[in-house]
């Protein structure tokens, strides 16, 4: 079955396509989401085209209203999309032609749709870089405020998730706040070196007409015009770069909806996350289940997913554009709600928590945490080497576990078959909040440091 030939293209066709390439050719069943992006890259067009004396100021003002109304049918829900007009662009044009006509066709002059579908892409994810800054930014204050809260609250920090060292919440929340500045600071970046206009371009080569091409960029909000007509229609580094950010981002949530998953157990219960972000089980009723946190561990599969099929399209495309870079669209549109719902997931998480200090407290003393203060002690004191202190820990540890208690709960007899010159003054740095206290160097978990750094951070975001 075929259909008659496309209107916008079809001059040198005599018959029309069959419904398995429409289908297969189609982008608009996602590209739509494209509109007010190809809106504003034709209205900006046209300005120009008038500024330079290309088309008349009468087809100018009809195409800048026609365009208006174009969008507002759009926004009404009442534009009818066709998958026979393939994309945004072209069921956008066919639309304006039904409205005001001949000036319509003049539209496209010095365009092409490479160039066209290049501009629009880079707005939307210009866009969206800048809602991963918003999203970023109230997941860092969610944090913030989580530290402040409880900068000298004592817990378990872990490496192998085994206890290691007893450490301050308000630190363990910092280092996200850390993470997530990097990750604005590469949405940042990205955002400024995509800042720059193809349009113009026109399909690969540039064009005849005396277009300017600074006016465009700068009515777009653009730094300025690319630079090269090839590689302003062959470049889907942007897309590429932003989901590059995203991923990395997602990595970081994916972290961290892990420590909830974990904290929230019935087995730590460090945290109890709110009824706004749990669910209950429809079988067992003392369930409290993290289900958005799974889903936030899960969430960088999908992102890192579109990530690598964008890489996997644009690699080894010869230049300039082919039709390949189509299926660029509905990956970065998927990453980019899934990381904006990400974060405001984790945000509302973040803030709704609250941290069960008994339970951390607890924990930070089980596990012989402060075994490494014993050893400084040792090495402080005693003037050791750290590695015979180590072994002398090691030793007292052993005699610990095998009495079943915890160092600070060892006799001082019992030290001191680890090692004679052990006083009574060790006790005062096996206390969970002396090794805290203790660990003052810069960006280690003492409770000034970490206030320190929250007042940096308060600072820098005011
Ligand atoms: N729908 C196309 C895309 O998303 C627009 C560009 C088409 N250009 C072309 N020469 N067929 O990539």
């Amino acid at each position: 079955m075929t259909n008659s030939a496309n209107s916008m293209w079809g001059g040198r066709f005599e018959g029309g396509v069959d419904a398995i390439m429409e289908a297969i050719n189609a982008s608009i069943g996602f590209d739509k989401r494209l509109y007010a992006q190809d809106i504003a890259g034709s209205r900006a067009h046209a300005a120009m085209l008038a500024a330079q004396g290309i088309i008349t100021p009468e087809d100018h003002k009809a195409i800048d209203a026609g365009l208006e109304q174009v969008k507002a049918e759009i926004e009404a829900g009442t534009f009818t999309f066709s998958t026979a007009l393939e994309d945004i662009h072209m069921n956008i044009e066919a639309r304006l032609k039904e409205l005001i006509g001949e000036p319509a066709g003049r539209l496209h002059t010095a365009r092409s749709r490479n160039d066209q579908v290049a501009v629009d892409f880079r707005l939307w994810v210009r866009d969206q870089c800048d809602a991963a800054i918003a999203g970023i930014d109230a997941l860092m204050r969610a944090f913030l405020a989580q530290a402040e809260a409880g900068a000298d609250w004592v817990m378990p920090g872990f490496t192998h998730l085994q206890t290691a060292q007893p450490v301050t919440w308000g630190h363990h929340m910092m280092a996200y706040v850390e993470m997530l500045s990097r990750d604005r600071s590469r949405f940042v970046d990205a955002r400024a070196r995509m800042n720059e206009c193809p349009l113009g371009a026109a399909a690969l080569a540039g064009t005849s007409f005396p277009i300017d091409r600074h006016m465009t960029a700068a009515a777009l909000g653009f730094d300025r015009p690319t630079a090269n007509s090839l590689d302003s229609t062959a470049d889907r580094d942007f897309a590429l770069e932003f989901l590059g950010a995203a991923s990395i981002c997602a990595m970081h949530l994916s972290r961290f909806a892990e420590e909830l998953v974990i904290w929230s157990s019935a087995q730590f219960r460090f945290v109890r996350l709110s009824d706004a972000f749990t669910t209950g089980s429809s079988i067992m009723p003392q369930k409290r289940n993290p289900d958005a946190a799974e889903l936030l561990r899960a969430k960088l599969g999908r992102i890192l997913g579109a990530t690598v099929a964008l890489f996997t399209v644009m690699k080894g495309l010869a230049l300039t554009y082919s039709k390949d870079m189509q299926e660029d669209k509905e990956q970065v549109f998927d990453a980019a709600d899934n990381l904006m719902l990400g974060l405001a997931a984790m945000t509302g998480m973040v803030r709704d928590m609250t941290a069960n200090r008994e339970a951390l407290a607890k924990a930070a003393a089980s596990g012989f945490s402060t075994a490494t203060d014993l050893a400084d002690w040792l090495v402080r004191t005693l003037n050791l080497p750290f590695r015979e202190a180590h072994h002398v820990t090691g030793f007292l540890v052993a005699l610990a576990e095998k009495k079943g208690c915890d160092l600070p709960e060892l006799t001082l007899a019992e030290m001191q078959t680890g090692h004679p010159g052990i006083t009574q003054d060790v006790y005062s740095v096996l206390g969970v909040d002396n090794s805290v206290r203790s660990r003052v160097s810069y960006g280690g978990t003492a409770p000034d440091q970490v206030r320190a750094q929250i007042a940096r951070w308060k600072e820098r975001m005011a």
